[in-house]
């Protein structure tokens, strides 16, 4: 739930008055794109990371915001004091669609001020390591722009509840033969002791969370290659972890049904995720919330 006030069009409101038009161009077409940013000890993380997504994300559907990085710390900043110092994980979810039109039209024919929506809500205390889940293959039916953050989650929404509906957690999906992503998080493996993700495409999302981990792996010296996965590695894989902003790490336990290293937890997440841990306590006791890295 989000915490109130929310931000909606230069406007804090409490969450049961903030309105939008039925003629906004999220509504009717998802025409815009959002990010989701954690706040760790009321600290925003990987800010200029995050930011850099939003404007190539920005940049793609050719939407210009009006609102600048200064804006961005600026109302994130707001954002932040609400959260609660307690609870010491939250996070900000920005979305902005290409704003309200006079009729619905595919293409825009007139000059239209973009939406601009963003609160912040908490999320459990720092936590362990979320529990592993089961996951299941399925071809990847979303569009060809996944390194976009666009608002159109359609082919998210349907696999995961596919997923659920024959009793798994979530859904990787494959193109070719080749390892995507989930259908909210990027993927990791482990292989002959060597931690392998898939290479940055068109296909997926370049992961803030998954940069970290690399960055990781890199400083701790845990071998690793950013390299093609093909369904056959991953049923062979002795460990297999999705990353997001939410989750952080989550293990995954089965593959339709199989269970991966009979199912125990494997020794080179516990490392990745003890680096994980301590990167996150380091950087929230170090970073200003406002400062762009
Ligand atoms: N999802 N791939 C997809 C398709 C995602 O939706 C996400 C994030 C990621 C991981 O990105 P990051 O590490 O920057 O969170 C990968 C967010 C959390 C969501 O939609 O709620």
């Amino acid at each position: 739930m989000p915490i109130n006030p929310v931000f909606l069009n230069g406007k804090w409101l409490s969450i049961d008055q903030a309105m939008i038009s039925p003629l906004d161009r999220g509504f009717l077409f998802a025409d815009g794109c959002y990010e989701v940013i954690p706040i760790y000890n009321q600290k925003v993380f990987r800010l200029s990371d995050h930011l850099q997504r939003l404007e190539y994300s920005l940049q793609s559907l050719g939407i210009d915001s009006g609102y600048s990085n200064k804006d961005w710390v600026e109302l994130f900043s707001h954002l932040v004091k609400q959260t609660d110092d307690k609870n010491y994980k939250s996070y900000i979810y920005l979305q902005i669609t290409r704003g309200v039109e006079s009729k619905r039209d595919h293409i825009v024919k007139e000059a239209i001020v973009p939406t601009v929506f963003c609160y912040a809500e908490n999320t459990a205390t720092l936590n362990d390591l979320p529990e592993a889940i089961s996951v299941t293959l399925q071809e990847d039916i979303r569009w060809h722009r996944g390194d976009i953050k666009a608002i159109s989650l359609l082919g998210s929404v349907l696999a995961r509840r596919q997923a659920m509906d024959e009793g798994y957690d979530d859904c990787i999906f494959y193109r070719d033969n080749e390892i995507v992503e989930s259908s909210s998080s990027n993927l990791f493996i482990v292989e002959g002791g060597v931690v392998k993700t898939p290479p940055l495409s068109n296909w997926l999302l370049g992961g803030i969370t998954r940069l970290v981990l690399l960055e990781l792996l890199e400083k701790y010296r845990i071998p690793f290659s950013v390299e093609p996965i093909s369904v056959e590695q991953l049923h062979h894989a002795s460990e297999i972890w999705l990353s997001s902003s939410i989750k952080e790490l989550i293990p995954v336990r089965q593959i339709d049904g199989q269970l991966i290293s009979n199912g125990e937890m494997g020794e080179v997440l516990k490392k990745i995720w003890d680096c994980w841990r301590q990167y996150i306590h380091s950087y929230s006791e170090n970073q200003i919330e406002s400062k762009l890295t």
